[in-house]
């Protein structure tokens, strides 16, 4: 760390209320956030961690009233899920609280109230969607219609989700009003906005030249923004569910939320610590680190602090905003409302008492630089190939060896040769390694270094080889042990901040009680003579077909999300009778069926006709195995022109019916019917 902070503020992103937090949110946000915290707290350094849920915003409301249940019920539902879901996974704020509370409630309107008061912000009428029916303005989340850029129905008056550009409710052709279905009429509303071009210049010199250091992605997307030129942004709301603006005559305006949002983090740290958290947010030697994914980083790096600045009053600005971009799954975008996810809460009740496989994995792939994709197969591999046969194996070998040439009592080491003590001064370098990258907010690296030590323990045993040493020499035994057990009791720590479960277990394991980062790298941390414990499974295999269950889970989601999307085509355009007629149709029975060689697609039927017999050929293959199809009544085109299709002459053309997935389903008749009848 080049400045000396007195202490950190570590602020995590406040997840909607309106969905369980997913494994996209977990790897973007908390579980860095959590290493981070955790780091610092075993450097003995004063951090507070502060999270909470964002209980306000359109979104909710929407939840609320396709549930006919009240804001509140969703909110209280769901911020009880995600808050049991961080406690299950370890990630350890020091508060977790909610924008619904009341400390919230008269910290936002007091912040808002205070720059009303300065004269901060502008008041400005506009015109926007009122919906007659429902008799309220419409927030843009309420409004559909067809999007003015690409012409895609259903674009949403903030967004069109089709071409991805953002938009005014106001500029989508036919709007329409999600509420009542009615089409919205304009009408004249007054709001309250923040003036951000007048903090343009501070913005400017404070990120563009005073934090060159941050992340490529972040520093990037705010100079876009400056680039663009900063516009005045509403900060009010026509809804009735927020914090109600503190400014007499604003009857049905509430704080739009992502003001209220970033007040979270001083409400929280107010709920936490009333008698000293404007040390936190004011003392020049503290500093605050924002924790968030990358759709955030416009309000943390640039709305937020204008509102900061704005306050004065001594606020500090945040000194990093280490956003991640986004953690896709198994190739595709995760989604909430598509149900494409691995949410937490699930996680941990899929696979309990592997939480810290999750971080692992999550930290191993963080998308910190790029989008990744998270897969169930690189999860297996992780486990089975990394946390099994590298770092439980490790462990396991050294507790097993000590137990077994020396009853659980820790040997003592008395010669250490070159190749002991090179390797435990490896352990020093290792710890600079790591303290570079947690201090850079490079928590892959990190972790990689962290999984040094343990490649390290099982190259050393692979060298000393204890087993066969032991034969002829207990005295020189007692020392590769002891080694290795030290090299345990650095893992025990090096992990604590990315594997908290494994790092508590490995440290009652070894007689260990607290454990500070300032040991890592020291080679005196398992006393000998001290007695430590049988071994315990740190991780265990994860089997094919526990993987190919959550793979099962996702290709069903995948089939509801196509049945919920599926369109028919159109309907082709109108034909005369006597078209139709041209066609004939016929029922026959299936006598033989198999598969085409050297084909994956075409079966070759032979069909009861009710005249000769006849052959097709048809390309279902992937639908259905041959001997399903023997006996069931088929129909099929009986005057198409014969084609030869892989050397066979296909006579005619069985009709299948396209489903949603691309899928194909014969058709065939509910009775038994006679082959070689009409059909039509
Ligand atoms: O994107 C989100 O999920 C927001 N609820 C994050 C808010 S962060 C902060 F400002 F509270
Ligand atoms: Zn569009």
């Amino acid at each position: 760390m080049e400045k000396k902070f007195k202490r950190t503020l570590v602020t995590t992103a406040l997840p909607y209320a309106n969905g369980p937090v997913h494994i996209g949110h977990l790897a973007g946000v908390y579980v860095p956030a959590d290493i981070y915290a955790r780091y610092l707290r075993l450097r003995g350094e004063d951090v507070v961690m502060i999270g909470g849920s964002d209980e306000h915003g359109v979104p909710i409301t929407i939840k609320a009233k396709k549930e006919g249940v009240t804001p509140q019920d969703i909110v209280d539902r769901y911020h009880n899920i995600i808050k049991e879901s961080f406690e299950g996974l370890g990630i350890s704020f020091d508060v977790y609280s909610r924008t619904t509370s009341e400390i919230h409630n008269e910290t936002a309107s007091e912040f808002f109230r205070h720059l009303y008061d300065k004269g901060e912000f502008v008041e400005k009428t506009s015109m926007q969607l009122y919906d007659e029916k429902a008799e309220q303005f419409l927030a843009d989340r309420y409004v559909t219609g067809e999007c003015p850029n690409c012409h895609a129905q259903g674009a949403y008056g903030d967004q069109c989700e089709k071409c991805g550009s953002s938009l005014n409710a106001t500029d989508l052709i036919n709007p329409v009003s999600a509420l009542t279905g009615s089409v919205p009429v304009l009408r004249e509303t007054r709001h309250w906005y923040l003036p951000l071009d007048k903090w343009q210049p501070a913005l400017e010199k404070w990120i563009l030249e005073e934090h060159k250091e941050w992340r490529p992605n972040v520093y990037g997307q705010c100079k876009s923004w400056l680039d663009l030129g900063l516009q005045p942004r509403a900060v009010s709301r026509d809804l009735d569910w927020g914090v109600p603006v503190p400014v007499e005559g604003a009857d049905g305006k509430v704080l739009y939320v992502w003001f209220d949002a970033p007040i979270g983090y001083i409400s929280n740290t107010k709920e936490l610590l009333p008698d000293s958290w404007q040390k936190y947010w004011k003392d020049p030697e503290s500093r605050i680190i924002h924790f968030i994914g990358k759709d955030n980083i416009v309000f943390h790096c640039i709305v937020f602090p204008a509102m900061l600045m704005a306050y004065g009053d001594g606020y500090q600005l945040p000194d990093n905003v280490p956003s991640n971009e986004f953690l896709n799954l198994e190739g595709d975008k995760i989604s909430t409302s598509r149900n494409w996810a691995i949410w937490a809460h699930e996680y941990l009740a899929d696979f309990p008492g592997k939480q810290d496989v999750l971080r692992y994995v999550l930290t191993a792939n963080a998308p910190e630089t790029k989008d990744n994709d998270f897969t169930w197969r690189d999860f297996q591999a992780r486990n089975n190939n990394e946390l099994v046969a590298i770092l439980g194996n490790f462990i396991n070998r050294a507790v097993v060896l000590t137990h077994k040439y020396f009853g659980g009592t820790v040997p003592a080491a008395t010669d250490l040769q070159p190749i002991d003590s090179d390797t435990l001064a490896e352990l020093t370098t290792i710890k600079a390694a790591l303290e570079e990258n947690l201090d850079n907010f490079h928590f892959r690296e990190a972790l990689k270094e962290a999984m040094n030590i343990a490649r390290l323990g099982n190259k050393y045993l692979q060298e000393t080889e204890p087993w066969k040493v032991a034969k002829t020499d207990m005295q020189r035994t007692a020392t590769i042990l002891n080694v290795a057990l030290q090299i345990c009791a650095n893992i025990a720590i090096a992990f604590e901040p990315f594997l908290p479960f494994m790092s508590a277990k490995l440290v009652k394991m070894l007689g260990g009680d607290k454990i500070t980062w300032d040991m890592l790298g020291c080679t005196d941390l398992v006393p000998a003579g001290a007695v430590i414990a049988q071994p315990e499974l740190l991780f265990e295999k994860i089997e094919d077909e526990t993987i190919q269950a959550q793979l099962d889970r996702l290709e069903r989601i995948k089939k509801e999300n196509m049945l919920k999307n599926f369109k028919p085509e159109p309907v082709a355009p109108e034909i005369p009778f006597e078209q139709f007629e041209k066609l004939d149709m016929r029922v026959g029975t299936v006598l033989e069926c198999s598969k085409v060689k050297k084909s994956k697609k075409l079966l070759r039927f032979l069909i009861d006709d009710g005249m000769e017999q006849r052959t097709i050929v048809s390309g279902i293959a992937q639908y259905y195995e041959p001997e399903q199809l023997v006996g069931k009544q088929v129909v099929f085109v009986a005057n198409f022109a014969p084609r030869v299709i892989q050397g066979i002459t296909s006579q005619g053309m069985i009709l299948s019916a396209v489903n949603a997935d691309g899928s194909l389903s014969v058709v065939t008749t509910i009775n038994p019917a006679t082959p070689g009848g009409k059909v039509g």
